[in-house]
């Protein structure tokens, strides 16, 4: 009984240091809420043509050309001009090619353990949403086209 003790002894108090780091290493990275333009600097200001762009490594994310992916999607180069905007013209509520909003929700959240959406951008609605946090006036982030 007491070698058990103090063998409970020795493994519980390096979990309990280990543990008592964790704690204290997730309260520094979560310090500060992501909210961005609320609590940090907005990186995404213009909404989805931010994200979806050319990048640095050349690979190209812009939505012209990763919609070509979806089967039986028509061409948007030139009929799109303001994003998400001008995707209402076929994508609006009721729409039986599926409204913006389920859309742009869906391909950003499922999957959750494997969206690079949710691992590289912590998810958060601010990446598309403005929210003013005086008024709590809450919109859709805009861009122009960028092809
Ligand atoms: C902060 C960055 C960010 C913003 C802003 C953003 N996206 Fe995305 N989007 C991503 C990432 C990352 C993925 C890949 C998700 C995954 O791992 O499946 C993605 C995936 C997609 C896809 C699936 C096709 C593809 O390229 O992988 C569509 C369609 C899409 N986004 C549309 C939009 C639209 C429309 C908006 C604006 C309303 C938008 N996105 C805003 C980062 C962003
Ligand atoms: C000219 C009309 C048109 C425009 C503009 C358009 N779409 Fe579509 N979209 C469609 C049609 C039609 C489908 C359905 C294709 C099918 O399955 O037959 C579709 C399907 C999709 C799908 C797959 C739906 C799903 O539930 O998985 C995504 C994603 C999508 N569109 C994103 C966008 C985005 C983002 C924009 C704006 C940048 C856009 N579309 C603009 C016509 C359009
Ligand atoms: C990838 C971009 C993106 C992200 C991330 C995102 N949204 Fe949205 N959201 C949109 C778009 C695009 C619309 C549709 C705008 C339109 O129809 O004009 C929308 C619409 C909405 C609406 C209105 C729906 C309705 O029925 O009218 C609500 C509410 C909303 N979002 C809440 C959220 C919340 C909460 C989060 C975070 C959990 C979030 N959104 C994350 C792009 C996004």
């Amino acid at each position: 009984m007491k070698n058990v003790s103090r063998m409970l002894l020795y493994t519980l108090v390096p979990v309990l240091i280990l543990s008592g780091t964790l704690i204290i290493t997730a309260a520094d990275e979560t310090g500060t809420a992501y909210l961005p333009g609320v609590t940090v600097k907005d990186e995404h200001p213009n909404g989805c043509v931010d994200c979806h762009r050319l990048g640095s490594g050349g690979q190209d994310y812009r939505l012209n050309v990763s919609l070509t992916q979806v089967e039986k999607h028509p061409d948007i180069t030139k009929i799109v001009k303001q994003l998400p905007g001008d995707c209402l013209m076929c994508h609006n509520e009721g729409s039986k090619s599926g409204s913006l909003n389920n859309i742009a929700h869906k391909y950003h959240y499922r999957n959750p353990g494997e969206n690079h959406f949710v691992s590289s951008y912590q998810g958060a609605c601010l990446n598309c949403h403005t929210l003013d946090p005086d008024s709590g006036e809450m919109k859709v982030k805009s861009g122009a086209k960028n092809w």
